[in-house]
This record gives structure tokens, sequence and C-alpha cells, in this order.
């Protein structure tokens, strides 16, 4: 069966409607279809300073959230990444076949390093993608489902695994980033020009997965929209309403130009009691069993557990071939 692999960070107290709609709901549809690898990067997450406490906690409701979102560990392997050593050892033959600008021309990087001043940048978050690379293709997978924000990184993985192969013989394959139409950018509700992220600015233009329904009706209720009356979908002149509706097309499934043929002559009101109800139906199921799922941690960690040994039959047989091509000596 053809593969695919993704990753969400562990850098939060939750996983928001970004990482749901853009991400999550796209790997339960692939499970069926693929063999599929789902893991948490805590090391990704070490890039930016974490309390320890906080990181051991959001990893495990990170992979809570992946099984409450509908990933299911009889069909996908659920993993995390530091329990597979072979990620931080490709990453480092990685970094030796990186060019330096290359790595700098990361659009993630610039803007992260940017944020909290180039010098507090650490090491690590500047050699991230190149880190990221290094999950994916330790996996051999097809593709990469993630939202649109990561499309510059899959590509390096891409440029990286062709170079390789290149230099010293087929090795990788060379993984496609699998990218679904709706909801693959989801904005701020409040500043609907950027995306939506955990780092935003204001916590009310945020949906978190783990939000009391009161809460994400609220935010959707005051979301930004525009001085007209008018739901069209204009993501130049009406980027607020414009979000709405892709929200609502990815939580219903109902297409655009459907949804706003069924909106002529109604308010904003409406739409964003629309949009309001259908999220809060969508999300509570996924908080409620993240919430039982956190009850029984032991349990949690003996899936981790699992996953990680079934990732590394298949991660340790790469990095094998990665040693022997690259030239160093085997030990016997
Ligand atoms: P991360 O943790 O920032 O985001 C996880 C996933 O959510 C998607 N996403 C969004 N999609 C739509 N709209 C948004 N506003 C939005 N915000 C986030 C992201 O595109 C992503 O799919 N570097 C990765 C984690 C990673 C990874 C990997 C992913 C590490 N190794 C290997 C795939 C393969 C990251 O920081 O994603």
């Amino acid at each position: 069966r053809p593969r695919v692999l993704s990753g969400m960070q562990p850098s939060a107290d939750s996983l928001h409607l970004g990482n749901y709609l853009g991400a999550l709901v796209n790997w339960v549809r692939a499970q069926d279809e693929y063999d599929s690898f789902f893991f948490i990067p805590d090391m990704h997450a070490i890039t930016v300073p974490q309390d320890p406490a906080h990181l051991r906690m959001r990893t495990r409701m990170t992979a809570a959230q992946y099984l409450a979102g509908g990933i299911d560990v009889e069909k996908s392997t659920l993993f995390v990444q530091s329990h597979v050593p072979e990620h931080a050892q490709l990453a480092w033959v990685l970094n030796c076949i990186t060019g330096f600008g290359e790595a700098s021309r990361m659009t993630q990087y610039k803007d992260k390093s940017a944020k909290g001043g180039a010098d507090t940048a650490s090491v690590g978050l500047f050699t991230y993608p190149v880190l990221m690379a290094a999950d994916i293709l330790l996996y051999q997978p097809q593709g990469v489902p993630v939202g649109d924000d990561q499309r510059q990184h899959v590509e390096l993985a891409r440029d990286l695994a062709t170079r390789f192969n290149h230099r010293f013989g087929q090795t990788f394959t060379v993984p496609q980033a699998f990218i679904q139409k709706e909801g693959a950018r989801i904005y701020d509700l409040q500043n609907p020009t950027s995306k939506m992220s955990k780092s935003a600015s204001s916590p009310n233009g945020l949906i978190n997965i783990m939000d009391d329904p009161k809460t994400v009706a609220k935010r959707i209720k005051s979301a930004v929209t525009d001085a007209d009356t008018v739901i069209a979908h204009d993501r130049e002149n009406k980027p607020g309403v414009t979000n709405l509706l892709e929200i609502l097309a990815a939580v219903s499934g109902t297409p655009i130009p459907e949804l706003v043929s069924g909106f002529e002559g109604k308010m904003y009101g409406h739409l964003k009691v629309a949009v309001a109800d259908a999220v809060v139906e969508r999300l509570t199921p996924i908080r409620a069993r993240t919430l039982e799922l956190l009850d029984d941690p032991a349990e949690l960690d003996r899936l981790l557990a699992r996953g990680a040994e079934k990732a590394r039959e298949t991660a340790s047989k790469t990095l094998e071939a990665v040693y022997a091509n690259i030239g160093f000596l085997q030990q016997t």
C-alpha cells in the first residue's frame, strides 16, 4: 500500500481548528487508503523554549487529540518522535547535505526568528526543516498530508531526497505534499489575513479543540467581517466572510458555491450562527473523547510505546541503508 506520514507539534495546550481542518481531517481520511504514520514531533517543539512538565502533558494531549479526532491505531502507526532515535540520526546526515543558504530561505524560520530577534533564535530552529525532512524520508512515504503553510518544508524534503539519491544511489522515495483544497489555510478570526496560529496576538481569533462550546460560539460570532452585507467568497475584499465560508465548507462538506447561494439575501449573523453550530457540533465529541483518553495516561503511553516499536522497524531499515550508502563503516 502507498504510504503517508505527518505530525503536529505539541507546543500548545490544544490543537486548534486550523490543525484540525488543515491536517487531522485529511489524516483520518488517508488512513483507510494508505499505510499511515502519524507522530508527535516533540523534538521540533523544543526548537523554542518549553516548560518540561508542559511538554510532557502536551505530548499526551496531542496523542489523545489524534485518537479522539479519528486516528485508529489498528490502521495507523502512532508514535512520539523522540521515542524513535533514527529521526535525530538521519537529521544529522541530512544537515550535512543541506546548504546554509538553502536553510536560510525557509520562510517559517524567517518569520519565527524575526519575532524573537535573530539573536535569540536557536540553531535548532534554524535546522528544524532538516529534522522534518528526516521525519518524512525515514518512512519512504509517497504523501505528506499537511496544511498549506508546510508546503515549503515538504519541498525541502523532496530536494534533499533527490540530492541524496543522486549522490549516493537510490535510497529515498521522493514524497509529495498532500494538501486538501478545503481547510488548507484557516485564518485568524480577528485578523483574517493571517493564518490561525497558536501564537496569535489575541486568543479571540483562535478556536481550540479543547475550548468549551460557549467560547467557540462567542469567538465565531465576534469574528471580524466587513462593512457591507453580502455573503460572498472573495479572499481579496472579504477575507473574514471568506474564512467563515471555508470553515463551514470544510466542516459540513458542502461546496462553497452551494453555501453562497444558500445564504443569498441573508445577513452575516445567519452565517455566523451556522458556522458556530457546525463547529461546536463537530468539536464537542472530540473534546469529550480527548478528556476520557487523558484520564488513563498509562494506557495512552502503552499505545505510544507500541507505535514507536512499529515505527522503528521501518525507520531503522532506512537509516541502515543511508549509513551504508554514505560510507559509514559497518559495525561488526
Ligand atoms: P504545525 O504543528 O505547525 O501544524 C500541524 C498541521 O496543521 C496545519 N496547520 C494549518 N492548516 C490550516 N490552517 C491553519 N491555520 C493551520 N495551522 C497549522 C499545518 O500545515 C500542519 O499540517 N513542522 C510541522 C510539524 C512536522 C511535520 C513533520 C509535519 C514535523 N515533522 C513531518 C509533516 C511531516 C509543524 O510545525 O506543523
